[in-house]
């Protein structure tokens, strides 16, 4: 496993390479990343793993600086599984300050996009850097993040991109709890508090194959049944599975989400269900 730090080196190190199999992180990886990791082995002969905070992405009170970087850990954890480490620092990829965007779809906007403006412009703007530098075939990306993955599959049908997106399931504690870097913010009570946002999109999902059909009033439920356990609930939400619209009672493909607080903690999770 070679680690590299330079866009000229890692140039050089793929120019070569006909089928590369991408995993974009941030970094601080976990078994949800590295799960991603196993599925780009499948797909690619060369492995490419990146490690990048994205200073784009976070808004000014988000957790940029507090954000865990643990660089050496996470060449351990990789050994063996990725080709290359791409490693940047901030002005490898950003050269000069960034004034040309990629302006993400509509669908930014609603649900994380409302709640964090400019999210996935940042997101959308680093991936697409990312992908012009490492030029892979495959690239695998986490349900976890829902709409960022919906986000990545227009951009990459939009912009007519040679890219196949794989979507990876989510991974998670045994409690329910969907593995995240920032899940180790949270206080021993919060921790064991925080399966609940699991448990609360399982029990919509039961209610909803049982043939419940007013999802706002599934939604208020779920979000007042949260408020009331301490979360400060962003939105919890049922969709389509297909492009994150609001779903019609005849939609058989639903995905449910939600974002809450608890204390300081910003926690996301989602689940499909197919009826
Ligand atoms: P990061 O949060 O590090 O996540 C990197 C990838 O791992 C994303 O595709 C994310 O969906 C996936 N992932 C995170 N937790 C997961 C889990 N519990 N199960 C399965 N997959 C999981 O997402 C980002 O970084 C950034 O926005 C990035 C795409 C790298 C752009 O900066």
């Amino acid at each position: 496993m070679q680690l590299i730090h330079s866009v000229a080196e890692l140039r050089a190190r793929l120019a070569q390479e006909m089928s590369v199999a991408f995993v974009p992180t941030m970094g601080n990886l976990h078994e949800g990343h590295i799960e991603l990791v196993r599925i780009a082995r499948q797909h690619g002969s060369c492995v490419v793993v990146s490690i990048f905070v994205n200073p784009l992405q976070f808004g000014p009170n988000e957790d940029f600086d507090k954000y865990p970087r643990t660089l050496e850990a996470d060449c351990a954890k990789l050994q063996g599984l990725a080709d290359v480490v791409f490693a940047p620092m901030v002005g490898e990829m950003y050269p000069e300050k960034q004034t040309i965007f990629v302006e993400p779809p509509p669908i930014a906007n609603e649900l994380c996009g409302a709640f964090r403006p400019g999210h996935f412009l940042g997101v959308a703007t680093v991936v697409l850097k990312l992908f012009n530098l490492v030029q892979p075939q495959i690239a695998i990306f986490g349900k976890k993040d829902y709409q960022q993955l919906a986000v990545i599959r227009q951009m990459v049908i939009q912009l007519n991109l040679p890219i196949t997106i794989i979507g990876a399931e989510t991974a998670r504690a045994a409690d329910g709890l969907a593995l995240s870097s920032r899940n180790q913010y949270l206080s021993a009570d919060e921790r064991t508090e925080a399966a609940f946002l699991s448990q609360i999109l399982r029990g919509m999902g039961v209610a909803l194959k049982e043939g419940e059909t007013g999802y706002a009033g599934l939604e208020e439920k779920a979000g007042a049944a949260l408020a009331k356990r301490g979360w400060q609930v962003e939105y919890v939400a049922v969709r389509r599975q297909a492009d994150l619209g609001v779903p019609e009672k005849s939609e058989r493909y639903l995905v449910l989400l939600a974002a809450a607080r608890l204390g300081k903690t910003r926690l996301i999770d989602n689940i499909e269900v197919g009826l």
